[in-house]
């Protein structure tokens, strides 16, 4: 039996950012087709059958492919300069628990399978989870195939050079009615079990969540040789925008607003930009509050905007509202587990995707450092351990 602990570090080499510090690993790029020949390597030791899937998802069955699946998994992509924990530990958690129950005889009564999403960060092509929400029809697959990567390269152009066929991108019945119950496994990005001092929670939240890119235009100009007077400079509303962000944050209950990604256009030194794309991360309890601190930053914005004679674009990139997970499985989970603590999180995931779909739902693996989308983030192997033992229980209790 290979442990979570082992399986990680098996990729601990791959992908790491020598810039960033962490890990850089992003959908279909050639870190991530690395990981993806890892993940087909160790299912294939363990006798599973792997198969991609319409999206570029890829599905390694215990037992015959079929309708009803026990289905486990996360994704292997990381943010910019991530953590090795956030996807990974999902993913390796998942081999384990199938070694741990092969080890106990357990013989799964429903088809088993484990599952890698595509793209869970967005980091290349900007949309959170993609992979399963194309699966599940909750972003055009038309759209999907336009968006590009900082390079200018397509998403249909990186899945067709991953063996994928664009064309096919979308939903995806065949595979949404496979999955019976979906259960992930996911270091917790908070401080939330640090708190409670458990090793091991069920997840019972997420908050809603969107992506907006924020397009400031004014005059690309001289620096020395332009007056003050004369400014028409897109980095000076943009700068207020970034303020604005916490002050909007700060006027709603349990709301978060985050600036992570500036660019200015054309970004020298000497140059005032003639535009600078902001993008805006906003999460709420609900989908009221979410778009009140939009509206608040749009209006502050408006205002710098007007102030410096520049213009602005916002643009949605990605929304998904709040998540309550499938609280009679949630309660089963926590209750075979012992009476684990429930915990609600502020960070995305593919089940939250899925949960609007299918019955879906998550084991949190405490993270003694509260840090995550950092390589700060971390689990203990103990506490890995537990993970692995709870799923095991978990897929053992839903298949037999
Ligand atoms: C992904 O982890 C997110 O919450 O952005
Ligand atoms: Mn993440
Ligand atoms: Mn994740």
């Amino acid at each position: 039996m290979s442990t979570a602990v082992e399986l990680l570090a098996a990729i601990e080499g791959v992908g790491r950012d020598a810039k960033r510090g962490g890990y850089s690993r992003h959908g279909f790029d050639r870190v991530e087709l690395e990981l993806r020949e890892w993940f087909v390597g160790e299912a294939g030791r363990r006798g599973l059958a792997v198969e991609g899937d319409r999206n570029g998802n890829l599905w390694a069955w215990w037992g015959e492919p079929g309708v009803g699946a026990v289905v486990t998994g996360s994704h292997l992509d990381s943010v910019p300069g991530g953590g090795a924990f956030d996807g990974p530990l999902g993913v390796v958690s998942a081999l384990s628990a199938v070694d741990m129950l092969r080890e106990r005889g357990f013989a799964p009564a429903k088809p088993l399978a484990l599952v890698v999403f595509a793209e869970e960060e967005g980091g290349r092509f900007g949309v959170p989870c993609l992979g399963s929400r194309l699966l599940s029809g909750a972003v055009d697959p038309e759209v999907a195939r336009g968006l590009r990567d900082p390079d200018g390269v397509t998403l249909a152009e990186a899945v067709a050079g991953a063996g994928f066929d664009p064309a096919r991108l979308g939903r995806d019945d065949d595979a949404l009615a496979a999955i019976g119950t979906f259960v992930e496994l996911h270091v917790e990005q908070g401080r939330g079990l640090i708190d409670l001092g458990a090793p091991v929670a069920v997840a019972s939240s997420i908050l809603a969540h969107g992506r907006w890119r924020f397009r400031f235009t004014g005059e690309g100009n001289h620096a020395g040789a332009t007056l003050l007077g004369d400014r028409h400079d897109p980095m000076v509303p943009a700068a207020e925008m970034v303020l604005a962000t916490r002050i909007a944050a700060s006027e709603v209950d349990d709301a978060r607003a985050t600036v992570g990604r500036l660019v200015p256009n054309p970004g020298g030194t000497n140059v005032i930009p003639s535009s600078v794309d902001v993008w805006l991360d906003a999460r709420g309890p609900d989908d009221a509050s979410t778009r009140r601190v939009l509206g608040r930053i749009q209006e502050l914005a408006n205002d710098a905007v007007e102030r410096e004679g520049c213009a602005l674009t916002v643009t949605e990139e990605s929304y998904g509202d709040t998540v309550h997970f499938d609280a009679g499985l949630r309660d089963r989970i926590a209750a075979a587990l012992g009476g684990i603590p429930t915990l609600p999180t502020g960070a995305g995931h593919d089940a939250g995707v899925l949960a609007a779909q299918v019955p879906t739902a998550m084991l949190f693996v405490r993270n003694p450092t509260g840090v995550s989308h950092a390589p700060e983030e971390y689990a203990e192997p103990e506490d890995c351990e537990s993970g692995v033992t709870a799923l095991a229980a978990v897929l053992g209790q839903l298949a037999g």
